[in-house]
């Protein structure tokens, strides 16, 4: 039987741990995960924003700067000014950048969606960005959403100019295209992770069987891929035991193909009144599934970032997205004071640290 002398020396180390963890960072760097959040450059000059942000997270992706709309206003050109920006905000402050994404079906400029390009014209467009974007930011941003929701919620390829209106070459050939896409990706800069990201295929369902057989068959036939990123716009309407199970058997399926799983897009949407405002039982339930996937996450060595999307209600895609009946999804309120999630959280992480003492 333990002596009580080492039960008391335990219990020390617990609540000096738990003590010591004053910020997500910290709590984060201990638990050996990364923590970070998607951030909008706009925001930068605002001082409570970028102080928040660079005290509590050691990663940041950008939420919009990278996507095509934004770096490609027209065929010609590529403006890298808002992705620089984060770039340089994360070197100010030891923080890694995640990128996100080189390939996605929505979200596209008309000059690209409405183009009316041939295949040879769209493989060659993508291509040349792929190369472009990964070479700028070689050595800067460390992995990559190369392709973002290819899948729909049966496994199957989505339609999008990249698979098959036209597509690069490949349709009907189903995930052969994303295949050509990492290989194009790994020689761009063969030192960046390269990620398949999505969403809804965080639990266990078709899509991430779906995923899984991918990655596996990709892992086979040598496809340079180094992890999958799980999205997660989740909401309280959920199980938390239940989730969290499923999670984690997904991470650990994932896990055992040898890739990294990331969370990527986390944010836990809570209902709110017209005023946008929702009520403290939620707000503490919403800390319990935050809690949960925290928790999903560390029980696997393999899954290596916790990343939400954003971390003030103040600028949350939620309340438009569900056109105002959900919002308040994040660890922050509109004044930046620390939510029941944002504790949980921490709490969480500092935790995990304990038990492997
Ligand atoms: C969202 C951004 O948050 C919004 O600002 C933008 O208007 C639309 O896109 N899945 C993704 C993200 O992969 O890129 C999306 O981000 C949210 C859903």
């Amino acid at each position: 039987m333990a002596s009580p002398y080492r039960w008391s020396a335990f219990l020390a180390c617990i609540l000096a741990s738990i003590g010591s963890a004053q910020t997500l960072r910290e709590a984060a760097d201990h638990a050996g995960v990364l923590i970070g959040t998607a951030v909008r450059p706009s925001q930068f000059s605002e001082t409570r924003y970028a102080s928040v942000l660079a005290r509590e997270f050691n990663m940041v992706e950008p939420e919009d700067a990278l996507k095509w709309w934004v770096l490609r206003p027209d065929r010609r050109t590529y403006d890298f000014r808002a992705g620089d920006e984060v770039v340089h905000f994360a070197q100010t402050h030891q923080m890694k950048v995640r990128g996100h994404c080189l390939v996605w079906g929505r979200d596209n400029p008309d000059w690209l969606a409405k183009g009316h390009f041939t295949s040879r014209q769209l493989s060659h467009l993508l291509r040349d960005h792929i190369s472009r974007v990964m070479k700028h930011y070689a050595g800067e941003v460390f992995a990559w959403d190369v392709v973002n929701e290819a899948l729909d919620e049966s496994g199957k390829p989505r339609d999008s100019i990249w698979y098959d209106q036209p597509g690069i070459g490949f349709a009907g050939k189903g995930t052969e295209y994303i295949e050509q896409l990492f290989r194009w990706a790994h020689k761009a800069d063969p030192h960046a992770l390269l990620f398949y990201n999505e969403a809804e295929g965080e639990t266990l369902n078709r899509k991430s069987d779906a995923i899984y057989a991918m990655v596996k068959n990709f892992k086979k036939s040598g496809v340079p891929i180094d992890g999958v990123g799980l999205q997660m716009h989740i909401s309280t309407d959920i199980d938390v035991e239940s989730m969290t199970a499923a999670v984690s058997a997904n991470i650990a399926r994932l896990a055992a193909l040898g890739v990294q799983i990331h969370v990527t897009e986390l944010d836990v949407s809570v209902r709110v009144d017209s005023s946008g405002v929702a009520s403290l039982d939620d707000l503490n339930r919403q800390a319990e599934v935050y809690r949960g996937v925290v928790r999903a996450c560390l029980q696997n060595p393999g899954c290596t970032a916790i990343q939400t999307w954003g971390f003030t209600d103040k600028y949350s895609w939620i309340r438009s997205h569900s056109r105002g009946t959900r919002g308040q999804a994040l660890f922050f309120d509109r004044d930046y004071q620390p939510k029941p999630s944002y504790r949980a959280v921490r709490d969480e992480l500092s935790r995990d640290r304990l038990l492997k003492h």
